[in-house]
């Protein structure tokens, strides 16, 4: 798995007798050489954007990740969470393409959608189509929902629905961006322009995890501590915001609230 990365994945796979072997992540994504000197046999990236660190895989790294797959005969799951939402360039593509027997694609409507909607979609590797079924069990998505998702396609709803909040996403980004800018503290974001979240660098300030989150907890805000992503805990301080509640009407509100953690004490 990727470090940091999403525990509930972690506990998924610990749950269905896997070990966890964390793998580095930086500006360019998973460390694959690292994973090469693990004995893993499967792997979860987000190649798209990074979960929560947000870089993007960079394409050497996607080719000897896929080399990597062949050669050990692994299965590395692409997870695909917010691929439609990057704001400064085309969103990159999927990497699936690259080893096909290998990699299984992973999408799902939460974040380009709802995540009340609980509707995903896997591209499998041929062998894997069987294994999957019979794991996953007579359970699916309702098919009304399947037959109302498969319309919004087909009429090209959910391309409109995507680039207006495509447009919208990358407001409250700038946002958030402008508001890090007026605070007293040298902080930036990391990872690309992408997503419904970002990290807020906290290592060039005094500000620490702990401080924040018992600030922002008094002061109804919600941020998620860096820290509750890693694998192998690191010292590096950061602020996990997702941009895409509250609504609109509330959002200048709740990043003035923001703002406030990010004033030095007087
Ligand atoms: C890294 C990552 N992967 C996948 C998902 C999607 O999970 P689900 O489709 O179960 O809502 C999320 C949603 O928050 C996520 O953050």
């Amino acid at each position: 798995m990727e470090d940091p990365s999403l525990p509930v994945h972690r506990r998924i796979v610990e749950d269905n007798g896997g070990e966890i072997v964390g793998v580095p992540v930086d500006r360019h994504g998973m460390d694959v050489g690292q994973l090469r000197s693990t004995h893993a046999d499967g792997v979860i990236v987000t190649p798209a954007h990074q979960f929560p660190l947000g870089a993007t895989l960079a394409p050497v790294r996607r080719a000897e990740l896929a080399r990597w797959a062949r050669r050990a005969d692994a299965v590395v799951v692409e997870d695909d969470y917010d691929g439609e939402f990057r704001f400064d360039r085309q969103p990159v593509g999927a990497m699936q393409a690259l080893a096909p027997d290998h990699i299984v694609y992973a999408g799902t409507a939460s974040k380009s959608l709802s995540p009340a909607l609980r509707m995903g979609w896997v591209v499998l590797p041929a062998r894997l189509v069987e294994p999957f079924l019979a794991a996953r069990g007579p359970e699916t998505v309702s098919t009304i929902d399947q037959l109302a998702l498969a319309d919004f396609i087909n009429s090209h709803a959910l391309e409109r629905h995507l680039r207006r909040m495509r447009a919208a996403y990358r407001r409250r980004r700038d946002a958030l961006v402008e508001t890090l800018a007026a605070s007293p503290y040298d902080l930036r974001l990391d990872g690309v322009s992408a997503g419904l979240h970002a990290v807020v660098n906290l290592e060039n300030t005094s500000l620490t995890e702990t401080d924040l989150l018992g600030l922002a907890a008094s002061g109804g805000v919600g941020i998620h501590a860096l820290g509750d992503y890693w694998i192998t805990p690191r010292d590096r301080q950061g602020i996990v915001v997702g941009y895409s509640r509250p609504p609109l009407h509330q959002y200048p509100a709740a990043l003035a609230a923001f703002a406030s953690l990010l004033a030095p004490p007087s």
